[in-house]
């Protein structure tokens, strides 16, 4: 047993721990939520964050077998807990192999609106959450050299968009987050992998207009476990998203700005 110091907290390693475990930060609805009922499919031992308890209870409820799933009730932008719940969550789950960061918001922003606090809480829910959680996550698999991180962005952080200038930008930012951990951590064996779904089913979608090619959140979340599993650094979910955003990257931004993608 080896003890690890991060943020002022100090966490037990054991060299082996041979069942997964897994965290996921957003897990009461949408993709957050299959994702905890897909890895508890697929044998996992899981620890379910959000605020919603009630939601958070539903989604235990509904998942049947003997799989050990842990539910907190936990706010993101409550980051002096976020050391203490990581541990204590590890410590119940016996280790940890895999964490995901699905907590985000996208609130409606208009045309001509420029909310300071909107951004706030996108800025402080997607995006320093996520460094809260994972700077844990990553400090634990630089020690054990394994262990994988999985991030949810979203195509929308490909480009700055006219649409919801913070909510792009959050997304835009984990990505290079996650990029820079991935690069921090590759000599140590740890994947991380940034998901970047397009359309997905779930609450953030109502009001959404022009959307295509949806999946729904349980596909979404077999698409990122095994992007994952296949050591994706990369991966757009569904996969012809690629195809999209490598187009959309490169139209200059004097013709971007004109189009209403
Ligand atoms: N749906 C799409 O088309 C789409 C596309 C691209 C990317 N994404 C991304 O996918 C991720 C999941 O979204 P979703 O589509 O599944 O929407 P969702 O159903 O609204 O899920 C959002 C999750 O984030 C959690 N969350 C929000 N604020 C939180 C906070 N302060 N503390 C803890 N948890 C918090 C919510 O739980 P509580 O409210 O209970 O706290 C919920 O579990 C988000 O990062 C989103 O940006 C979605």
């Amino acid at each position: 047993m080896t003890n690890i110091q991060t943020n002022g907290v100090t966490q037990s390693v054991r060299p082996l721990e041979p069942q997964p475990a897994a965290i996921v930060v957003g897990a009461s609805s949408g993709i957050g939520a299959a994702l905890v009922k897909e890895l508890a499919k697929r044998g996992y031992r899981v620890g379910a964050l959000a605020r919603r308890e009630d939601k958070l209870d539903e989604l235990v409820a509904g998942i049947k077998g003997q799989t050990l799933v842990k539910a907190i009730p936990h706010d993101v932008t409550d980051y002096e807990a976020i050391p203490d719940v990581f541990s204590q969550l590890v410590d119940e789950l016996g280790g940890l192999d895999l964490i995901i960061y699905a907590a985000g918001v996208m609130p409606n922003v208009g045309p001509e609106e420029y909310d300071f606090e909107k951004d706030r809480q996108q800025v402080e829910i997607n995006l320093l959450g996520a460094m809260g959680w994972l700077n844990l996550a990553a400090r634990r698999f630089q020690i054990t050299k394994s262990g994988t991180i999985i991030g949810i962005g979203s195509v929308a952080g490909d480009r700055g968009r006219k649409g919801n200038p913070a909510y792009h930008t959050t997304k835009g930012a984990l990505a290079t987050y996650l990029e820079s951990l991935r690069n921090r951590l590759a000599d140590s064996n740890v994947q991380v992998t940034t998901i970047k779904p397009g359309f997905i089913d779930t609450a953030m979608l109502d009001g959404v207009e022009g959307t295509f090619w949806v999946i729904s959140p349980e596909r979404a979340a077999e698409l990122i476990l095994n992007a994952a599993e296949k050591k994706r650094q990369i991966a757009y979910v569904p996969f012809q998203w690629r195809f999209v955003m490598l187009i959309i990257k490169y139209i200059p931004s004097f013709i971007f700005r004109k189009l209403s993608v």
